[in-house]
């Protein structure tokens, strides 16, 4: 990771990571830097692990930054399941698309909206908790999970792990809260793979649609991003090339991402999914 030793190497790390966070030449005058935006900047997903076990007290490093996140009313609606058993792994590989870095990785974390504990707690106490059958309550422990592990993310790049989130823990949330003995009432949000990467197999970083498209000031302007994702498109196009990928661009996948039902890859069942784990979502 680089140091600032002088206001030179930090502008010439600024604008690599810029350059390479977008793709094109960084335009605007350069933001002050330093190496908690090296880290965020230098961000890429890992698929493919190093064997390599993770130092001793790696896990619980992580969790203290996931729990320094800010938390909704203090809440703390989620929880984590750090799952190290290889066949406990392989299973749940099976279960998220058959996904070999869930395998590969050494540590696998399933991050959880959990709205169990406090309702345990009301049980406990006698007290009523009729708001916890309202989506918005759902939708607190999915932003504090979300926001857990994002957290344990820019941690676990500072000490030079790499990982990959799992969405696809979502195609079949019922066997994943059977196989994690999950309470109702718990969803599993996402999985993380965590693990050193295999330097043999460099993942780079991949580019972002240009501010234009994302930063609206004062209003919401949506006329003004087509140019900017047509321009992104072309910058995808080389990223995908570069990676031996056919050079669709961004619009066209992702929208393949939207195109039906099928392509939601059983994740169309959500909701049918959530109310078999005890979500009302009123
Ligand atoms: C909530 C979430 C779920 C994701 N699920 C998967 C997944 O199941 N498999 C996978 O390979 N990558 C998954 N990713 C990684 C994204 O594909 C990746 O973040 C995105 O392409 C941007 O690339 P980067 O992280 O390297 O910048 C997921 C990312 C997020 C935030």
């Amino acid at each position: 990771m680089s140091t600032l030793s002088t206001p030179e190497t930090a502008a010439q790390n600024a604008t690599e990571a810029l350059d390479a966070r977008y793709g094109t030449p960084w335009n605007a005058p350069l933001p002050a830097w330093n190496t908690t935006l090296d880290t965020l900047l230098a961000h890429r997903s890992v698929r493919n692990y190093a064997k390599k076990p993770l130092p001793e007290g790696t896990l619980e490093t992580l969790i203290a930054a996931a729990q320094s996140a800010s938390t909704s009313s203090n809440l703390q609606t989620w929880s984590v399941v750090a799952v190290e058993d290889p066949e406990r792994k392989a299973r749940l590989s099976k279960l998220a698309a058959d996904q070999s870095q869930v395998r590969e990785a050494p540590l696998f974390l399933v991050w959880l909206a959990d709205l169990n504990r406090l309702e345990a707690a009301a049980q406990r106490t006698s007290a009523s908790a009729e708001g916890l059958h309202y989506m918005e309550t759902l939708l607190v422990g999915v932003i504090d999970a979300a926001l857990a592990a994002q957290n344990a993310v820019v941690a676990l790049e500072s000490l030079g792990l790499s990982s990959v989130y799992i969405g696809a823990i979502r195609n079949q949330p019922e066997q994943v809260a059977a196989e994690l003995g999950l309470p109702p009432r718990v969803m599993p949000v996402f999985g993380l793979c965590v693990g050193y990467a295999d330097e043999s197999r460099p993942a780079q970083v991949k580019p972002r649609l240009p501010q234009s498209v994302v930063l609206h000031r004062e209003q919401y302007d949506a006329p003004t991003q087509t140019e900017g994702i047509a321009q992104y498109d072309e910058v995808m196009g080389a990223f995908q090339t570069a990676q031996g990928l056919s050079a669709a661009g961004w619009t066209s996948r992702s929208l393949a991402r939207w195109r039906s039902r099928e392509s939601l890859h059983g994740r169309d069942r959500l909701r049918d999914a959530l109310q078999a784990l005890g979500f009302e979502l009123r």
